[in-house]
């Protein structure tokens, strides 16, 4: 995947903009490039292979200037070369792109015939020679618009000019793009991992729009032009997020974050004009892959466990998953149709990271789904999907949860269109959803008063079951998981039609029993499993919608109501109570909420 840089600033740029590259070296990519301004010349540097190539060249000569861009290639149009490689410049403009000009042949051939002249195979250069052109009769505004009109398919684009050395034009349509607030100078990123090295304050273009930075003002206008105003976002992403702020410990900070982690994944995969989702060049063509297979730790695999039911609901092809610690060793038979996805937060997990070792080995298709992008998983995969949530502190895993369904579930709709297993408007309905979720997931975050009497409860319990069926199973997995690494009470997840198969011996007379039953298809089978526990003295604590069950509700001893949404994104919800009721529960009983004893943050060990 390529990656964008641009810093406008009262100092010189070139070691920031190279910091930064190096954030951005997660994405994959084949060769780099920087460009600055200064007095009135376009310097332009490229190399092939990693940044430190770029870097070694660049302290061989005084790369000044306080405008550039920067760009990390990974090729699709033209050979991985330095000719090939961004910026690419005239005497006027220089441009770096992410994306695809899908009509780079016609408009190089009609530019060819105004005379321009091209150095490179790429289908970027064509951008240069069109803005130059049309700057030679309209002003900047016009011509950007112009130009981005005359453009067919996806760009992310950064451009500085000779002639306006203070400023960086930004654009997006379909690829991720976001500008950065900083102390007297302002940026441009193709993610906030881009970013987040010098300022937690972005905000994201929409598909569509451009924008116009200068060191102490950055504008932003829709396509037509008109001025538009937009939002900072407060980015959980930089070191001030090393801090509780007004939090006491960092997992209520991050439980309240988790709002954000939906924002964060929404603008930075989902293409709101076009209604698509962007994985940002997918190295994979659909019909080369077969099969999935989901493989992760803990709460990873969890979600890995949830992504096997939307898998299975939304696509035609086989999905599977395994505890990495299982993987490892079992005597496997790799497919080379097969896709290999790692799921970890820290990228760090000795287990995960020996089952991607284990599967490069054997030559397969490995993809990691992550939190820290620098990681030894992500670095090895060939291919990262970043979850965006900012660093997750507390040892209990609560918005990195969130961020690994989401980027899983993202994955898996595209899937499901690129093979056709889903209509076009069933696609789209999804893709909308998405943009109300993080709304749905704020209102889900009760307030203390909500879960403290049901913790207390908790508190005083030898042990708890936690219910649940389809996509309810990972979820009650998860919370029996968050109460035991929490509050050191045993707790077990099970499939709510299995506890007659055993476990149901277990019940007891006021007994703690969670039972996660939304509206959705397993429903009424869940709820006749919660009449069995019921029966036998349970005191039950149903996760559900707002509910008009007369029946239901005399039964049972409390209800955690949710809002109603799609079915696939329930998970969403139900998740978050049992988040709190485990944090709760483990202040109640005084423990260390951010450290549970026995547990690290990250298993580097086997
Ligand atoms: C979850 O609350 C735990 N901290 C633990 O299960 C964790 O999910 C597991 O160790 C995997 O960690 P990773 O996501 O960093 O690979």
């Amino acid at each position: 995947m390529c990656g964008i840089i641009g810093i406008t600033s009262s100092k010189p740029v070139s070691s920031s903009i190279l910091h930064s590259l190096k954030k951005l070296e997660y994405r994959g990519y084949d060769s780099a490039g920087i460009a600055t301004i200064d007095n009135g010349i376009i310097n332009e540097i490229k190399s092939l292979g990693r940044v430190d190539v770029l870097e070694k060249n660049i302290s061989q000569i005084n790369l000044s200037g306080e405008v550039g861009i920067g760009h990390v290639r990974w090729a699709t149009h033209g050979i991985p070369s330095t000719i090939n490689a961004h910026p690419h410049s005239n005497e006027n403009i220089s441009v770096v792109h992410n994306g695809i000009i899908e009509n780079s042949v016609i408009l190089k051939k009609s530019l060819i015939n105004k005379g321009h002249k091209f150095k490179s195979e790429t289908d970027t250069e064509v951008i240069v020679h069109l803005l130059s052109e049309y700057l030679k009769s309209n002003e900047l505004n016009n011509a950007i618009i112009k130009t981005l009109n005359d453009l067919d398919g996806s760009f992310a684009l950064g451009i500085i000019f000779k002639d306006m050395p203070n400023i960086i034009v930004g654009a997006r349509r379909g690829s991720p793009l976001a500008v950065g607030y900083g102390p007297n100078e302002n940026y441009l990123g193709s993610d906030s991992y881009a970013l987040k090295s010098m300022t937690n304050k972005i905000t994201y273009l929409n598909d569509g729009e451009f924008c116009i930075i200068k060191k102490d003002e950055i504008n932003f206008y829709d396509y037509m032009g008109n001025k538009v105003n937009k939002k900072i976002l407060q980015l959980s992403t930089n070191e001030q997020n090393y801090e509780k702020g007004e939090y006491k410990h960092f997992m209520a900070k991050e439980i309240n974050e988790q709002p954000l982690t939906i924002k964060n994944c929404v603008n930075e995969y989902i293409d709101k004009i076009n209604n698509e989702i962007n994985l940002h060049n997918f190295p994979w063509k659909k019909e080369n892959i077969k099969s999935i297979k989901l493989i992760g730790c803990g709460t990873a695999f969890h979600s890995c466990l949830i992504g096997k039911y939307w898998f299975e609901e939304l696509t035609n092809i086989d999905v599977d998953i395994d505890i990495a610690s299982e993987f490892r060793y079992r005597k496997n038979r790799f497919k080379e149709d097969c896709l290999y996805i790692f799921v970890s937060q820290s990228g760090e997990t000795a287990d995960t990271y020996a089952a991607l070792d284990l599967c490069k080995k054997n030559k397969m298709k490995t993809c990691s789904i992550v939190n820290v992008v620098e990681s030894s998983i992500a670095r090895d995969s060939d291919f990262v999907l970043p979850i965006h949530c900012g660093p997750e502190i507390g040892v209990a895993s609560t918005k990195a949860f969130l961020g690994q369904m989401m980027v899983i579930y993202l994955l898996c709709l595209k899937i499901s269109y690129l093979k056709n297993n889903i209509k076009k408007s069933d696609y789209n309905k999804k893709i909308k959803n998405l943009d109300l979720l993080s709304e749905k997931v704020k209102k889900t975050i009760f307030d203390e008063n909500q879960i403290q009497t049901i913790s207390n409860t908790f508190s005083k319990a030898k042990g708890s079951m936690f219910l649940g069926r389809g996509f309810s199973f990972p979820i009650a997995l998860e919370g029996a998981l968050k109460l035991k690494e929490l509050a050191y009470i045993h707790a077990e997840g099970y499939p709510a039609g299995e506890m007659k198969h055993g476990p149901l011996a277990l019940i007891e007379d006021g007994m703690p029993v969670v039972v996660v039953a939304p509206k959705d298809q397993y429903y009424k089978k869940t709820i006749s499993n919660m009449q069995e526990v019921i029966a036998r003295g349970a005191k039950v604590l149903l996760v559900t919608n707002k509910d008009d069950d007369q029946i239901v509700s005399e039964n049972i001893w409390k209800k955690i109501e949710i809002d109603t949404v799609e079915k696939d994104l329930y998970p969403f919800l139900t998740t978050l109570p049992l988040q709190q009721l485990a944090y709760y529960t483990a202040l109640k009983k005084g423990f260390d909420i951010d450290k549970p004893r026995n547990l690290a943050k990250s298993v580097t060990v086997e």
